[in-house]
């Protein structure tokens, strides 16, 4: 005999509905600001680092590829500070200690990402190498071959590099906390 009176033990187990989730989401321009300047991060750090493993016959290209996709971060992360004064950030989450560690490396990165296309193309100029962007577009610089200040340039820009990928490696590890341990709404604010 079945036993329709029964309650439904899977009724319980059903996914939340949308309105059980409540994200608070970035605006759709933080978001795809957000997107594209990781993509051309995570293309610009690694091809920064290969160039001194590559052979004399591709370095030039490697330099050119690496130097004009860090170029655009620069221009990008003009828009970005731009868009974050002229937009409003959905309110922080989490303890007060949570949104102090946040805002710290979400600050640090915005700094990095200025001093990084800066100091390499300062660095670039001041070594006797303008900047060709994707040799098309001959960038004017505001200083010329000044071999003085070229390695000092080049020191601020490598220690810059370093300190970003530990910014970028507390960042996901943070998110990957958000996601896969206290499983909260962190990842789909960005997305
Ligand atoms: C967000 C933007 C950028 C990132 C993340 C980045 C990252 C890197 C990294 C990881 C290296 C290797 C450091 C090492 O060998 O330990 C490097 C080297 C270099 N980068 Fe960049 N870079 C950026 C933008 C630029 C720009 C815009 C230019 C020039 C227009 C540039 C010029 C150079 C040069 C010339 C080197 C060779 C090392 C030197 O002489 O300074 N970079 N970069
Ligand atoms: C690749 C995987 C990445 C994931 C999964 C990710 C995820 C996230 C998430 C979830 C947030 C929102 C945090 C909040 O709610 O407060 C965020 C914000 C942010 N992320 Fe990422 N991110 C990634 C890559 C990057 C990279 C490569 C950078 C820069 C180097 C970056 C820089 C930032 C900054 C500066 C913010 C603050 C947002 C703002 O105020 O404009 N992220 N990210």
């Amino acid at each position: 005999m079945s036993k329709i009176n029964e309650p439904n033990i899977f009724a319980r187990a059903t996914c939340p509905t949308e309105a059980d989730i409540h994200v608070h989401r970035f605006p759709a321009t933080s978001r795809l600001l957000h997107w594209i300047v990781a993509a051309l991060v995570l293309a610009t750090w690694p091809l920064g680092l290969f160039i001194k493993f590559t052979t004399n016959e591709v370095k030039l290209d490697f330099y050119m590829i690496h130097e004009s996709l860090g170029f655009l971060v620069l221009w990008i992360m003009l828009l970005r500070i731009g868009n974050k004064l002229l937009v409003k950030a959905p309110p922080a989450e989490g303890a007060a200690i949570e949104r102090f560690a946040a805002s710290s490396v979400h600050g640090l990165l915005y700094l990095l990402l200025i001093v990084m296309p800066v100091s390499g193309f300062l660095a670039t100029n001041a070594h006797g190498f303008p900047l060709h962007w994707f040799g098309l577009v001959p960038v004017w610089s505001p200083i010329g071959k000044t071999p003085e200040i070229a390695w000092t340039l080049s020191a601020v820009h490598t220690w810059s590099a370093w300190i970003l990928l530990a910014l970028f490696a507390l960042h996901v590890g943070a998110v990957l906390f958000h996601h896969v341990i206290k499983r909260d709404n962190t990842l789909y604010r960005i997305l």
